[in-house]
Protein backbone atom coordinates (compact mmCIF):
# COMPACT_ATOMS: atom_id res chain seq x y z
CA UNK A 1 0.00 0.00 0.00
CA UNK A 2 1.57 3.19 -1.10
CA UNK A 3 1.46 5.79 1.50
CA UNK A 4 2.71 9.36 0.87
CA UNK A 5 5.85 8.99 2.40
CA UNK A 6 6.91 5.85 0.39
CA UNK A 7 5.69 7.26 -2.73
CA UNK A 8 8.05 10.83 -2.05
CA UNK A 9 10.84 8.17 -1.56
CA UNK A 10 10.47 7.27 -4.87
CA UNK A 11 10.21 10.70 -6.64
CA UNK A 12 13.55 11.27 -4.61
CA UNK A 13 15.20 8.45 -5.20
CA UNK A 14 14.90 8.48 -9.21
CA UNK A 15 16.88 11.45 -10.93
CA UNK A 16 14.15 11.99 -13.27
CA UNK A 17 11.28 12.23 -11.36
CA UNK A 18 13.35 14.23 -8.83
CA UNK A 19 14.33 16.72 -11.47
CA UNK A 20 11.02 17.26 -12.13
CA UNK A 21 9.24 17.88 -8.49
CA UNK A 22 12.08 20.63 -8.09
CA UNK A 23 11.30 22.09 -11.33
CA UNK A 24 7.63 22.45 -10.90
CA UNK A 25 8.40 23.27 -7.02
CA UNK A 26 11.21 26.26 -8.27
CA UNK A 27 8.62 27.68 -11.11
CA UNK A 28 5.76 27.95 -8.63
CA UNK A 29 8.24 29.81 -6.18
CA UNK A 30 9.80 31.69 -8.86
CA UNK A 31 6.45 32.97 -10.60
CA UNK A 32 4.85 34.10 -6.95
CA UNK A 33 8.48 35.97 -5.99
CA UNK A 34 7.11 37.69 -9.46
CA UNK A 35 3.82 38.63 -8.64
CA UNK A 36 4.53 39.86 -5.30
CA UNK A 37 7.55 41.99 -6.66
CA UNK A 38 5.03 43.60 -9.11
CA UNK A 39 2.36 44.01 -6.46
CA UNK A 40 4.97 45.70 -3.76
CA UNK A 41 5.66 48.36 -6.56
CA UNK A 42 2.71 49.12 -7.36
CA UNK A 43 0.96 49.43 -3.78
CA UNK A 44 -1.56 52.59 -3.36
CA UNK A 45 -0.35 55.21 -1.34
CA UNK A 46 -2.91 54.44 1.42
CA UNK A 47 -1.20 50.81 2.02
CA UNK A 48 2.26 52.25 1.90
CA UNK A 49 3.39 50.19 4.94
CA UNK A 50 2.58 46.91 3.34
CA UNK A 51 5.14 47.51 0.52
CA UNK A 52 8.67 46.34 2.15
CA UNK A 53 6.31 43.32 3.51
CA UNK A 54 5.16 42.77 0.25
CA UNK A 55 8.45 43.20 -0.92
CA UNK A 56 9.78 40.35 1.87
CA UNK A 57 7.04 37.92 0.59
CA UNK A 58 8.19 38.09 -2.84
CA UNK A 59 11.45 37.74 -2.12
CA UNK A 60 11.60 34.69 0.26
CA UNK A 61 9.44 33.32 -2.96
CA UNK A 62 12.51 33.89 -5.16
CA UNK A 63 15.01 32.60 -2.61
CA UNK A 64 12.84 29.13 -2.68
CA UNK A 65 12.49 28.95 -6.40
CA UNK A 66 16.53 29.31 -5.95
CA UNK A 67 16.74 26.53 -3.32
CA UNK A 68 14.61 24.43 -5.21
CA UNK A 69 16.91 24.90 -8.33
CA UNK A 70 19.99 24.27 -5.83
CA UNK A 71 19.11 21.01 -4.97
CA UNK A 72 19.01 19.97 -8.75
CA UNK A 73 22.38 21.39 -9.18
CA UNK A 74 23.46 19.48 -6.03
CA UNK A 75 22.83 16.66 -8.43
CA UNK A 76 23.80 17.66 -11.26
CA UNK A 77 20.44 18.03 -12.73
CA UNK A 78 19.54 21.00 -14.76
CA UNK A 79 15.64 22.03 -14.55
CA UNK A 80 12.94 20.67 -17.12
CA UNK A 81 9.94 22.66 -18.89
CA UNK A 82 6.97 22.30 -16.13
CA UNK A 83 4.01 20.52 -17.55
CA UNK A 84 1.23 22.99 -18.23
CA UNK A 85 -1.10 20.60 -16.55
CA UNK A 86 1.22 20.79 -13.34
CA UNK A 87 0.98 24.54 -13.32
CA UNK A 88 -0.95 25.56 -9.89
CA UNK A 89 0.32 29.08 -10.31
CA UNK A 90 -0.77 29.56 -13.40
CA UNK A 91 -4.04 27.60 -13.40
CA UNK A 92 -5.49 29.82 -10.17
CA UNK A 93 -4.68 33.07 -12.01
CA UNK A 94 -6.15 31.72 -14.93
CA UNK A 95 -9.25 30.59 -12.97
CA UNK A 96 -9.69 34.51 -11.98
CA UNK A 97 -8.19 34.20 -8.52
CA UNK A 98 -5.87 36.85 -6.91
CA UNK A 99 -4.74 39.50 -9.34
CA UNK A 100 -4.19 39.19 -13.20
CA UNK A 101 -0.87 39.34 -14.30
CA UNK A 102 -2.18 41.66 -16.88
CA UNK A 103 -2.54 43.78 -14.48
CA UNK A 104 0.20 43.40 -12.36
CA UNK A 105 2.52 44.13 -16.01
CA UNK A 106 0.61 47.53 -15.90
CA UNK A 107 2.15 50.78 -14.25
CA UNK A 108 -1.00 51.53 -12.93
CA UNK A 109 -1.24 51.63 -8.80
CA UNK A 110 -3.43 48.93 -7.74
CA UNK A 111 -6.59 49.71 -5.39
CA UNK A 112 -7.35 48.81 -1.91
CA UNK A 113 -9.71 46.15 -2.99
CA UNK A 114 -6.90 44.72 -4.91
CA UNK A 115 -4.78 44.56 -2.25
CA UNK A 116 -7.53 42.55 -0.46
CA UNK A 117 -8.01 40.31 -3.27
CA UNK A 118 -3.57 39.26 -2.93
CA UNK A 119 -3.97 38.67 0.59
CA UNK A 120 -7.21 37.14 0.29
CA UNK A 121 -5.54 34.78 -2.30
CA UNK A 122 -1.91 34.48 -0.52
CA UNK A 123 -3.85 33.21 2.96
CA UNK A 124 -5.14 30.55 1.05
CA UNK A 125 -2.13 29.45 -0.92
CA UNK A 126 0.35 29.83 2.34
CA UNK A 127 -1.88 27.74 3.78
CA UNK A 128 -1.66 25.17 1.42
CA UNK A 129 2.90 25.89 1.34
CA UNK A 130 2.15 26.08 4.99
CA UNK A 131 1.18 21.99 5.02
CA UNK A 132 3.02 21.26 2.04
CA UNK A 133 6.46 22.22 3.67
CA UNK A 134 5.26 20.62 6.87
CA UNK A 135 4.51 17.01 5.11
CA UNK A 136 8.03 17.56 3.46
CA UNK A 137 9.78 17.85 6.68
CA UNK A 138 8.48 14.64 7.79
CA UNK A 139 8.94 12.61 4.54
CA UNK A 140 12.72 14.34 4.06
CA UNK A 141 13.76 13.73 7.68
CA UNK A 142 16.33 11.27 6.72
CA UNK A 143 17.67 13.20 3.77
CA UNK A 144 19.83 15.99 5.61
CA UNK A 145 20.69 18.01 2.15
CA UNK A 146 16.94 17.93 1.09
CA UNK A 147 15.58 18.42 5.06
CA UNK A 148 17.30 21.49 5.75
CA UNK A 149 16.06 23.36 2.53
CA UNK A 150 12.14 22.30 3.26
CA UNK A 151 12.70 23.40 6.70
CA UNK A 152 14.48 26.90 5.63
CA UNK A 153 11.28 27.11 3.41
CA UNK A 154 8.39 25.50 5.95
CA UNK A 155 9.20 28.55 8.17
CA UNK A 156 8.96 31.12 5.65
CA UNK A 157 5.49 29.63 4.36
CA UNK A 158 4.27 29.56 8.05
CA UNK A 159 5.35 33.92 8.12
CA UNK A 160 3.62 34.29 5.03
CA UNK A 161 0.54 32.26 6.31
CA UNK A 162 1.09 34.88 9.89
CA UNK A 163 1.62 37.89 7.74
CA UNK A 164 -1.97 37.25 5.84
CA UNK A 165 -3.67 36.39 8.30
CA UNK A 166 -2.71 39.51 10.53
CA UNK A 167 -3.21 42.06 7.46
CA UNK A 168 -6.83 40.63 6.43
CA UNK A 169 -7.64 40.57 10.17
CA UNK A 170 -6.46 44.61 10.04
CA UNK A 171 -8.33 45.01 6.77
CA UNK A 172 -11.39 43.21 7.97
CA UNK A 173 -11.73 46.18 11.06
CA UNK A 174 -10.88 48.90 9.00
CA UNK A 175 -14.30 47.73 7.09
CA UNK A 176 -13.58 45.56 4.50
CA UNK A 177 -14.73 42.34 6.52
CA UNK A 178 -17.38 40.89 4.11
CA UNK A 179 -15.48 41.33 0.86
CA UNK A 180 -12.57 39.77 2.70
CA UNK A 181 -15.11 36.95 3.70
CA UNK A 182 -16.23 36.26 -0.08
CA UNK A 183 -12.98 36.83 -1.75
CA UNK A 184 -11.31 34.14 0.96
CA UNK A 185 -14.48 31.60 0.21
CA UNK A 186 -14.23 31.64 -3.48
CA UNK A 187 -10.33 31.60 -3.93
CA UNK A 188 -10.27 28.12 -1.40
CA UNK A 189 -13.33 26.90 -3.57
CA UNK A 190 -11.22 27.02 -6.73
CA UNK A 191 -8.09 26.58 -4.91
CA UNK A 192 -9.21 23.20 -3.91
CA UNK A 193 -10.04 22.10 -7.10
CA UNK A 194 -7.33 23.31 -8.91
CA UNK A 195 -4.92 21.48 -6.24
CA UNK A 196 -6.77 18.56 -6.63
CA UNK A 197 -6.29 18.47 -10.53
CA UNK A 198 -2.64 19.76 -10.63
CA UNK A 199 -1.92 16.81 -7.98
CA UNK A 200 -3.36 14.44 -10.38
CA UNK A 201 -1.42 15.50 -13.27
CA UNK A 202 2.03 15.27 -11.00
CA UNK A 203 1.54 11.94 -9.83
CA UNK A 204 0.36 11.15 -13.68
CA UNK A 205 3.63 12.28 -14.77
CA UNK A 206 5.63 10.87 -12.04
CA UNK A 207 3.67 7.57 -12.77
CA UNK A 208 4.63 7.40 -16.36
CA UNK A 209 8.25 8.26 -15.10
CA UNK A 210 8.63 5.77 -12.29
CA UNK A 211 6.78 3.48 -14.69
CA UNK A 212 3.77 2.92 -11.88
CA UNK A 213 1.47 -0.08 -12.39
CA UNK A 214 -2.42 1.07 -13.62
CA UNK A 215 -3.97 -0.13 -10.12
CA UNK A 216 -1.03 2.08 -8.31
CA UNK A 217 -1.85 5.22 -10.64
CA UNK A 218 -6.25 4.83 -9.29
CA UNK A 219 -5.48 4.22 -6.18
CA UNK A 220 -3.48 7.62 -5.87
CA UNK A 221 -5.82 9.28 -7.88
CA UNK A 222 -8.87 7.90 -5.99
CA UNK A 223 -6.83 9.45 -2.90
CA UNK A 224 -6.64 12.64 -3.92
CA UNK A 225 -9.78 12.78 -5.05
CA UNK A 226 -10.79 11.44 -1.41
CA UNK A 227 -8.85 14.66 0.10
CA UNK A 228 -11.12 17.19 -2.18
CA UNK A 229 -14.15 15.35 -1.10
CA UNK A 230 -13.08 16.37 2.60
CA UNK A 231 -11.69 19.63 1.37
CA UNK A 232 -15.02 20.22 -0.01
CA UNK A 233 -16.89 19.29 2.82
CA UNK A 234 -15.85 21.41 5.18
CA UNK A 235 -11.88 20.88 5.29
CA UNK A 236 -12.06 24.02 3.08
CA UNK A 237 -12.99 25.83 5.94
CA UNK A 238 -9.59 25.90 7.64
CA UNK A 239 -8.04 27.77 4.32
CA UNK A 240 -10.53 30.68 5.23
CA UNK A 241 -10.21 31.31 8.87
CA UNK A 242 -8.62 34.64 10.11
CA UNK A 243 -6.63 34.35 13.29
CA UNK A 244 -4.38 36.38 14.85
CA UNK A 245 -0.87 34.50 14.84
CA UNK A 246 1.48 34.31 17.66
CA UNK A 247 4.16 35.83 15.57
CA UNK A 248 2.94 39.68 14.87
CA UNK A 249 4.78 41.43 11.96
CA UNK A 250 6.26 38.50 10.85
CA UNK A 251 7.58 39.61 7.86
CA UNK A 252 9.54 42.74 9.48
CA UNK A 253 12.97 41.80 8.90
CA UNK A 254 15.29 42.50 5.96
CA UNK A 255 14.80 40.53 2.74
CA UNK A 256 16.84 37.34 2.47
CA UNK A 257 20.69 37.11 0.99
CA UNK A 258 21.23 35.84 -2.76
CA UNK A 259 22.85 33.19 -1.18
CA UNK A 260 22.37 30.25 -3.33
FE1 LIG B 1 7.38 29.66 -1.17
FE1 LIG C 1 4.91 31.62 0.62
Amino acid sequence: MPTAKTIFEEIFDNENAFRLFCSIAASGEAQGGWENGRIADLVPSAEQDLAPKIARHGADEDKHGRIFNALLRKRGLDPVPVPPDTDYTMRLEKAGIGLAHSRLRAEQKLTEHDIVTYLAHSRVTEQRASEQMRALRKFTADRPEIARAIRAISTDEDNHLAYCNEELLRLAAAGHEQVIRHTLRTAAMAEIAIYRDVSKAVMAHMGSILGWPKAKSALLAAGIQAFYIYERLGGWRRMVSLRMPARRNALCGPAPVHSR
